[in-house]
């Protein structure tokens, strides 16, 4: 069933501000306003800013990730260029300075009504599944440092990084992270899956992407295929990229994640028995039904040129062209490893570093760089 009208929260400081936003929201039509006592999820928060802004800017994004909140209207006494900024960086909609205009949140609420809509909400993040066609070819190496590539490009908040080795990940390693939660407790909530419920067993990595570990124990292997799917499909509605560090795994989860990924990104080192596994690893898609050629991209790490099996060799085996090739730099990437650091941080200048820049900057389509939200307030405020 359609749920035409839009739900409406509105939480300001001063009453007669709430009444005049009421009877705005009133007028234009399309919109319900919700009693202050609805836990349910609002379409739209009109948020007016308090005295404690930090506070509150933290509080609204904490709603907006975990999705009791869409999207945010802000109001504010103040309209100061600080305040603004904070208001685009948390993804605010528009900003109504008071006195408030009626004809320009009328504007706005119209706006809003028919964006919402057209669906323009409903966009998924992108799931992309790093696979290994081999042990130690780079699989975590190239996982890690992708998320976080990508997370310099879109910022904080849109990247999350899942490790689907459940007994033996090391992504804590890698990042230099103590997780709290993991796997093991999917396994044990999986009725409770939904994005509140996630966005608390995430850990917060100092790069900006989100990272959801394994518990690198045993006696976390129930984790069932449909747990999987509802989980990375919830993150995707709360990210804009989910990078999957699945390891060499062939199993049942592994599969459902093939099948809902956008993108397979082969891992692949310029080794006959590494190009021959990978081989055996198309074989399997073409059994699966999935995932389709297109979809499956080869990655060759550790590249050197002059190396005896070529690009061009590779290309031919499989009958497509590579998309990526990481230059070999053992030295930086295991000192990456070693200091629990992602290579933008310990050696920005390698050449290793730029690759990954260069590769993640691939996947970013051009109003991801600056949304339109930012585009329109920033246009507003300070051209
Ligand atoms: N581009 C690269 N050049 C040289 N060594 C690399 C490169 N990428 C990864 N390695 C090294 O390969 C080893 C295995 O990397 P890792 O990412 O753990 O692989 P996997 O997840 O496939 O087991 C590490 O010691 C790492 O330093
Ligand atoms: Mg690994």
């Amino acid at each position: 069933m359609l749920d035409i009208k839009k739900r409406v929260k509105i939480d300001t400081k001063d009453q007669s501000l709430k009444r005049k936003f009421e009877y705005i929201v009133n007028s234009t039509g399309g919109f319900e306003i919700q009693p202050d006592d609805d836990k349910k999820p609002a379409d739209l928060l009109i948020f007016e800013l308090g005295t404690d802004t930090d506070h509150d800017f933290h509080v609204l994004q904490a709603s907006l990730q975990s999705g009791t909140v869409n999207d945010v209207f802000l109001t504010s006494e103040k309209s100061d260029q600080d305040l603004l900024l904070q208001s685009i960086r948390i993804g605010a909609k528009e900003f109504f300075p008071q006195p408030i205009k009626d004809d320009e949140v009328k504007q706005a609420l119209k706006k809003f009504r028919e964006g919402a809509e057209s669906g323009k909400r409903l966009k998924l993040g992108r799931l992309i599944n790093v696979m290994g066609s081999k042990g130690g070819v780079g699989t975590t190496t190239i996982a890690v440092n992708l998320a976080v590539s990508l997370a310099g490009i879109t910022g904080d908040n849109s990247v999350a990084l899942v490790d689907m080795n459940i007994a033996t990940g090391e992504i804590p390693l890698f990042l230099d992270i103590k997780p709290g939660y993991h796997w093991g407790e999917i396994s044990k909530n999986i009725t409770r899956l939904d994005s509140t419920f996630i966005m608390n067993v995430l850990s917060k990595h100092s790069s900006g992407i989100y990272l959801f570990s394994s518990p690198g124990t045993p006696g976390h292997e129930a984790v069932s295929p449909e747990a999987v799917e509802r989980l990375l499909n919830i993150m995707r509605r709360m990210f804009d990229f989910v990078v999957v560090d699945c390891g060499q795994r062939l199993d049942k989860n592994s599969q459902k994640i093939h099948q809902i990924s956008d993108t397979v990104l082969l891992t692949a080192i310029l080794t006959v028995p590494c190009i021959a596994n990978a081989k055996k690893i198309f074989k399997i898609y073409d059994f699966w039904g999935y995932p389709s050629k297109g979809k499956v991209k080869v990655v060759v790490n550790r590249y050197v040129k002059n190396s005896q099996l070529t690009l061009r060799d590779a290309e031919e085996t499989f009958g497509q062209s590579i998309l990526w090739s990481f230059p070999n730099d053992f030295q930086t990437t295991l000192a990456a490893i070693n200091q629990g650091k992602p290579l933008t941080v310990i050696a920005p200048k390698e050449e290793i570093t730029q690759s990954f820049k260069k590769f993640a900057a691939t996947f970013i389509d051009r109003d991801q760089r600056t949304t339109k939200e930012e585009r329109s307030l920033f246009k507003r405020w300070f051209s």
